[in-house]
């Protein structure tokens, strides 16, 4: 019997092989069947006993990072994204699923192993003002970090890393920086203090959870660039987390889309946003037309109207079927699977599924070479978008 605890890498094939072999190639980390449920009481005036329910805040959301590029996960409030950065950080606790870091399990790592992940998986959070203690230094924040890690052995030293982080975000003169407090920081350089203490601890994976939306929307594309040439310089892998299918679109490669739990949508981030498959999808991209203009303009997101499903009772099949107006009755009766878009794309939309288009697509389509029975014929696209030609009824209000 296999041991469960054996260091792994899932090829493309789904096999298993040593970590010894596992390659710069492979994925990072790769994120399996991940689910998070949290337990809520519910109190409601008509429950006579009070029943413990979930909020399935993360149902089966499974994809892979890779060194050197990025990854965007987007979504509506409240459709889950934060709980999968936090979960894949480890900063909570997967109800369920696997996480495999450079081709060791999750469940088999000792509490050495899961110190050094965390370290190795960083979160950057949307509020740089809450991030930051007021009372203490630039030099302060970044010191620390290199000091738990035993990553500098002398004051001089952590000195020069510290002054070397602040050059590397861009906040230079470093040496008149250094010595400031937060309140005398604007809003993006506090943001470019945070990314530089997650730089401090040299890790390989990233996760950006909303990183601009509390800053200025003139600073904003310069902090999304700076990301984005780090994850380039540094070879780092990141999840850009985030509510703006624009940005996402701009700034990484590939692309998830993300519906109460659920992921609806996933390929490279031109192809999606281009043509859309999923009718959530094309919702998102509808709202937010041009993305270098609504981050310099500083446009609101639109939002979809409707409201976003109780993630204690889902909707049954399709969860978007309450909002859609494609919704058939297969739609209300089951989930739809993965259907194949193209070589590089899926899409879980029952309005797939009367083409070529294969069910079962691998979550990681956009990036692996594809086995002949999970290409899908052109036609699948073709096929969703004549039935998708009428003008949408949904309608889009400002925030
Ligand atoms: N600790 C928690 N307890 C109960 N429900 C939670 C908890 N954290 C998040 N949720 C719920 O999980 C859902 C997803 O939340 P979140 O991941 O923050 O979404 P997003 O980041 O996409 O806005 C929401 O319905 C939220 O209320
Ligand atoms: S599966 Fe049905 S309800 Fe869901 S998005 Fe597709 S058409 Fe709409
Ligand atoms: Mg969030």
């Amino acid at each position: 019997m296999a041991d469960p605890t054996a260091p792994i890498r899932l090829d493309p094939t789904g096999t298993s092989v040593s970590q010894r072999e596992w390659q710069r190639t492979d994925p990072i980390l790769h994120v399996e069947s991940l689910r998070k449920y949290y337990p809520v009481q519910d109190q409601s005036i008509r429950s006579v006993v009070s029943r413990r329910r979930v909020v399935r805040a993360v149902d089966d959301v499974s994809f892979d990072l890779y060194a050197g590029a990025s990854l965007a996960l987007v979504g509506e409030s409240g459709s889950g994204k934060s709980t999968v950065g936090r979960a894949v950080a480890r900063l909570e606790r997967p109800t369920s699923g696997e996480i495999v870091f450079k081709g060791t399990r999750a469940g088999s790592w000792r509490r050495s192993v899961l110190r050094r992940y965390r370290s190795d998986v960083q979160l950057i959070f949307q509020d740089p003002y809450a991030s930051l203690n007021p009372v203490h230094t630039v030099a302060y924040h970044l010191e620390r970090p290199l000091r738990i890690h035993h990553l500098v052995s002398s004051r001089k030293e952590a000195r020069a890393q510290v002054l070397s982080l602040l050059e590397q975000v861009h906040l230079t003169p470093a040496d008149q920086v250094i010595d400031k407090l937060p309140h005398e920081l604007s809003g993006g350089q506090r943001q470019r203090v945070a990314i530089a203490r997650t730089l401090a601890v040299q890790p390989s994976v990233l996760i950006a959870d909303e990183p601009v939306s509390m800053l200025d929307v003139s600073v904003r594309l310069s902090v999304l660039n700076l990301l984005s040439d780090l994850v380039r310089k540094k070879e780092l892998a990141l999840l850009y987390v985030t509510h703006d299918i624009a940005s996402a679109r701009y700034f990484t490669e590939r692309m998830l889309v993300m519906y109460a739990g659920e992921i609806v949508e996933s390929g490279p981030a031109e192809a999606v946003t281009q043509q859309p498959a999923h009718p959530y999808t094309q919702l998102l991209v509808a709202a937010a037309p041009d993305p270098e203009q609504s981050l310099r303009s500083g446009r609101r997101t639109v939002r979809a109207t409707g409201e976003n499903p109780s993630l204690i009772n889902p909707p049954s099949g399709c969860r978007f079927h309450p909002r859609c107006p494609h919704a058939m009755d297969v739609c209300r009766r089951e989930r739809p699977p993965k259907f194949a878009v193209d070589e590089t794309r899926w899409s879980a939309c029952w309005l797939l599924s009367g083409s070529e288009a294969k069910a079962g697509a691998s979550p990681n389509a956009a990036v692996r070479s594809q086995s002949a029975s999970s290409v899908t014929p052109p036609s699948a696209l073709a096929t969703a978008q004549e039935r998708l030609e009428e003008p949408t009824s949904w309608s889009v209000a400002h925030d």
